[in-house]
């Protein structure tokens, strides 16, 4: 009876290990590019009291242009020169990002995300990571006809598409 039981596991046991091996392989040919793992969801998990910080520059008006400068400086190598996304990182012109408050955004560049590749940005004074913020604030999709509503985070040309 015993040995009859601990055969049974044991075929149940390869079978669960075979299956195993083929979700695995499966995985590896179909798995999507890495550009779709990207799921904004650290955006989420900002303290409530990050979130809620005032952007002490956000009415000055060189901000922009100082964030766009530094942002081709620091940003652009990952996230596109548009902030449109690439191969590294997500698009910054989702309404995910575009919608955070910028409290939100300023915990994020002085935080990082560094298991999944974001950085740590708490080395850049803290007026730049707020240009930065405005600077990302002012990308809203609804001024870029280049980047349509109907695939904002689609960073693969549309021929491909
Ligand atoms: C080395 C590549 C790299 C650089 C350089 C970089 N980022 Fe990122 N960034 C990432 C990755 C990867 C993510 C996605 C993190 C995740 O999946 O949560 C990210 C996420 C973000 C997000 C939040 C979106 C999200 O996924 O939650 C913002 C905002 C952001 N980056 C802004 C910036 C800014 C501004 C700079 C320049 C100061 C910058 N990043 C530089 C790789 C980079």
């Amino acid at each position: 009876m015993t040995a009859r039981i601990l055969k049974l596991a044991g075929s149940a046991m390869i079978f669960l290990a075979m299956t195993l091996a083929f979700a695995t392989a499966q995985e590896n040919t179909l798995a999507p590019p890495r550009k779709n793992a990207f799921d904004y969801t650290q955006l989420a998990k900002v303290p409530s009291k990050a979130a809620m910080r005032r952007n002490p520059i956000e009415n000055d008006a060189d901000s922009v242009a100082a964030g766009a400068k530094l942002f081709d400086l620091h940003c652009a190598e990952c996230h596109g020169d548009m902030a449109q996304g690439g191969h590294k990182a997500p698009s910054l012109l989702v309404r995910q990002v575009q919608d955070a408050t910028p409290g939100t955004l300023f915990w994020l560049l002085t935080n990082g995300v560094v298991r999944r590749g974001m950085p740590v940005w708490s080395k850049l004074p803290e007026p730049q990571r707020w240009q930065l913020v405005t600077f990302v604030k002012s990308l809203a999709p609804a001024d870029r006809p280049q980047n349509p509503p109907d695939a904002p985070n689609d960073p693969r040309p549309p021929g491909d598409r």
